[in-house]
């Protein structure tokens, strides 16, 4: 762990929003610091100005002052628009997830985090990531809400059960770094952390030749699609197929029975597959059964990978950032052995 470079109350800066944050927090300190300072010292003063030297002294009226109310209008005005500004440009800049990003899927699970990387790589409790890349999670649960909480890159968000979140970061600085569990899921809720490690994009690309790969999300979803759960009967087959086309069908906005219209996301595709009668495409009967309790969350990631790549290497985002080393490593071993804890 690196020490913080100038205050040691302070986790290191290694995201390209963390100044950011620190900029913020660091301003409201400033403000709550003046008023305190101000306040303290004008209770002082006045108490000491003002203290009772007459008996029965009595005050001189004052009918208001347009000036004074001008000013104690117009600086709280300027003061709490700039913490609004400043707030609004952080919160946008951090969950905004930009177009160019490398996704990774993460699931949690009491009480660990398990990682999947586009090349097909598992984690548990420890993230590999190069730095000075856009980094998306698609985060989700098998059980109850956790939180995954990066300190270090100033940026958390809770992990729901039945559907994705989204985070994005880009380190800045390699190194080891903490990561939480910052929403309190049970017994083991203290232990449920690990480390990320940033990496220069050499160590990375070694670090993920190194691993054994097994199954890209892709091949899994594929996989799963045309064999283990039989969604190619219906889906893949022509004109006369049963099931709505899923090619090209990300990111587009969809039809449904009844006249709604929704974005073909990824919220979609795993709803679809959980409850199908909840969102018929126009033109289809409710026939689809649901495969809810009969894919793991994993699964379903996989699932959505697949379904995302019918749609052209434009809406995976990960694919661009895929190494050939890992590639041809993804092709020797089926089975995945997650590397184990710390
Ligand atoms: Cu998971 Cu707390």
């Amino acid at each position: 762990m690196q020490e913080s470079k100038w205050i040691p109350l302070f986790p290191d800066q290694a995201s390209t929003f963390a100044w950011q944050v620190d900029g913020l927090y660091f301003y409201l300190i400033l403000i709550s610091l003046v008023f305190t300072v101000g306040i303290v010292a004008g209770v002082v003063y006045f108490v000491v100005r003002y203290r009772e030297t007459d008996k029965f002294a009595t005050p001189p009226e004052i009918h208001g002052s347009v000036p004074l109310e001008l000013v104690w209008s117009f600086i709280p005005f300027v003061i709490s628009m700039t913490i609004f500004l400043g707030g609004a440009i952080v919160y946008y800049n951090q969950f905004r997830i930009p177009k160019d990003t490398t996704e990774i899927y993460v699931v949690g699970k009491q009480w660990m985090w398990k990682f999947q990387h586009g090349t097909g790589q598992r984690e548990i409790n420890e993230l590999h990531i190069p730095v000075g890349r856009k980094i998306e999670l698609t985060m989700t649960t098998e059980d109850v809400l956790h939180d995954l909480f990066v300190p270090a890159f100033r940026t958390k968000a809770d992990v729901i059960p039945g559907r994705y979140t989204h985070i994005w970061f880009e380190a800045t600085t390699p190194g080891k770094y903490h990561m939480f569990c910052a929403e309190y899921c049970g017994l083991n809720h203290s232990g449920m952390g690990g480390w990320v490690y940033v990496m220069e994009q050499r160590d990375f690309d070694n670090w993920l030749s190194g691993n054994v790969s097994g199954q890209t999300p892709v091949e899994a979803g594929k996989d799963l699609f045309e064999n283990k759960l039989g969604c190619a009967s219906c889906h893949a087959g022509g004109p006369q197929q049963r099931g709505a086309k899923l090619e090209g069908v990300f990111g587009t906005d969809v039809k449904l029975v009844g006249g709604q219209t929704v974005k073909a996301d990824d919220e979609y595709i795993r709803n679809s597959i959980l409850n199908p009668p909840g969102q018929v495409v126009e033109g289809f009967q409710p026939i689809m059964p649901t495969f809810k309790g009969q894919v793991t969350e994993e699964q379903l990631n996989s699932l959505v990978a697949y379904i995302k790549s019918l749609s052209g290497p434009a809406a995976t985002s990960g694919a661009s950032t895929s190494t050939p080393a890992a590639n041809t490593n993804a092709q020797k071993t089926q089975s995945t052995p997650a590397k184990g804890g710390k």
